[in-house]
């Protein structure tokens, strides 16, 4: 689906009424969660006196409790009452193989049984592992390996401030950055600044500026603001857009950006740590055909084993990190490129090229998104929809994230619109299906036409449930 098309649908669903299930039936869809998510009530109730709030992760759904999985294989996922769903999330979008992938699985088994896990020093698989990125990704030429997203997020402004010797970091509201001090601010939402900032100091903060998404001219106000304030090192964009796409991206964007940045001499850095090797092989800077500066990857990249992170980008750019003591930004970690973590890396990227991962995640997407506006379409008092950055599918019902700050009572707006996204994601998970957030599906090379049925029976029985009118 086009740009316009797409925001102009946002623009309705959020200009129009919600479209609720009614509370009985919530009721009783809660009380049949409850019937069959036995195992998971007990776990969940021991998890909340030992971890805070019961659950570790972001991405858990809670309505009326957050599930405890067992297992994964293929497209499936488990949870500990034996449930079995089509899994969406995909751990929140490293696996594009299929969950628990043997032929990977073997390799890493392999590396454990004859080389152990970690030395501290160097291991071929670091080699190996950046040769395979810096053969795919135009825009790499050299690697550092990390831990996770958010570091590397953390290392990449650092290491555009020392090549640029500016200051200023411009980000793009709505987007992700990892959980760090300084790249927290306007996070989710467009223009909310330091909502999410509590327990770090403004100073932290205080260098980072944010623009709404696409709007050039405050681009260009904040390149000259900065201008007077030590300048701007880097502007840090998502560039399928903020949050993996649920903020789309203009189509002229990505390149204005670049050439703003030439213009001012500051960096362009492409967070690709959803995009990377997932919309393409080459990433997003090869599916726009923009080249940032400095690239940054995650997830995929080890595709599911942990210790997933790495900054990557011009050589002479990178180069800075191995400038002399007083020169250069300080990284590291204990674990970063532990030969696990680099050899599922090198192995995930070789099984994806001899699989055509991306390019059967993508068919099966296009598919599934076609066949959704399909079925929504069947619902003309409904305005839902889907649109997909190949991979990567956004299915938009209250579109919560699109709620404008400007607008009348933004806040019980935004919590009314994440409700009604909950309460579907909670029928849509009693029938067996698994997405990010009400909002969001990753999809694998292994799904298939019974996931596709499944996945829009499903739907027609959330439908199903929402009064017409
Ligand atoms: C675009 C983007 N950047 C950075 C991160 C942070 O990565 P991690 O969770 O590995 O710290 C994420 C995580 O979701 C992300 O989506």
């Amino acid at each position: 689906m086009e740009y316009k098309e797409i925001m102009s649908r946002l623009e309705n669903i959020v200009s129009t009424d919600v479209h609720p299930i009614p509370e009985d039936t919530l009721t009783e869809e809660r009380e049949r969660f409850r019937d069959t998510h036995r195992k998971s009530l007990e776990i969940f109730e021991r998890a909340k006196e030992v971890i805070p709030g019961g659950v570790e992760h972001n991405l858990s759904t809670s309505d009326p409790y957050p599930l405890t999985m067992d297992r994964v294989k293929g497209y499936k996922i488990w949870d500990i009452d034996g449930n079995e769903y089509v899994d969406y999330l995909l751990c929140g979008a490293p696996i594009i193989l299929g969950h628990h992938f043997d032929p990977l699985d073997d390799e890493i088994i392999r590396i454990i049984q004859e080389k152990g896990p970690a030395t501290g020093l160097t291991s071929e698989f670091e080699v190996l592992a950046a040769e395979k990125i810096i053969e795919h990704m135009p825009a790499v030429e050299s690697v550092r390996f990390l831990q996770s997203g958010t570091e590397a997020d953390m290392a990449a402004i650092r290491i555009a401030r020392t090549f640029t010797e500016k200051v200023k970091i411009i980000k793009v509201g709505g987007s992700y950055h990892g959980w760090s001090d300084q790249l927290v601010t306007s996070l989710h939402i467009p223009g909310t600044g330091p909502l999410n900032c509590k327990g770090i100091p403004p100073e932290c903060y205080a260098h980072t500026m944010d623009v709404p998404p696409n709007d050039v001219d405050a681009l260009e106000k904040a390149f000259e603001e900065a201008g007077a304030q030590g300048g701007v090192a880097a502007v840090i964009v998502e560039p399928i857009g903020g949050e993996s796409g649920t903020h789309p991206v203009h189509p002229d964007w990505n390149r204005t950006v670049r050439e703003m940045c030439d213009s001012n001499d500051s960096l362009l850095i492409f967070d690709e740590v959803v995009s990377g090797f997932r919309v393409d092989m080459g990433g997003a800077q090869k599916y726009f055909n923009v080249m940032p500066d400095i690239t940054v990857l995650g997830k995929i990249i080890t595709h599911g084993y942990p210790s997933t992170g790495a900054v990557a980008g011009r050589k002479d750019v990178m180069d800075v990190i191995i400038r002399g003591m007083g020169q250069k930004p300080y990284l590291g970690g204990t674990l970063a490129g532990n030969p696990i973590s680099t050899g599922a890396c090198y192995h995930a990227i070789r099984l994806m090229e001899e699989n055509d991962a991306v390019g059967k995640a993508t068919a099966y997407a296009n598919r599934l998104t076609k066949a959704m506006n399909d079925l929504f379409s069947t619902r003309e008092d409904l305005p839902f929809f889907v649109y997909n950055y190949g991979p990567i599918m956004h299915y938009e019902t209250s579109s919560f994230f699109q709620v404008s700050l400007t607008g009348p009572d933004p806040l019980n707006q935004i919590i009314t619109r994440k409700k009604i996204c909950e309460d579907y994601q909670m029928v849509a998970m009693n029938q067996g299906l698994n997405s990010l957030a009400g909002t969001r599906m990753y999809t694998c090379m292994q799904h298939d036409d019974d996931a596709l049925d499944k996945t829009l029976e499903t739907w027609e029985y959330v439908l199903s449930l929402i009064p017409k009118g």
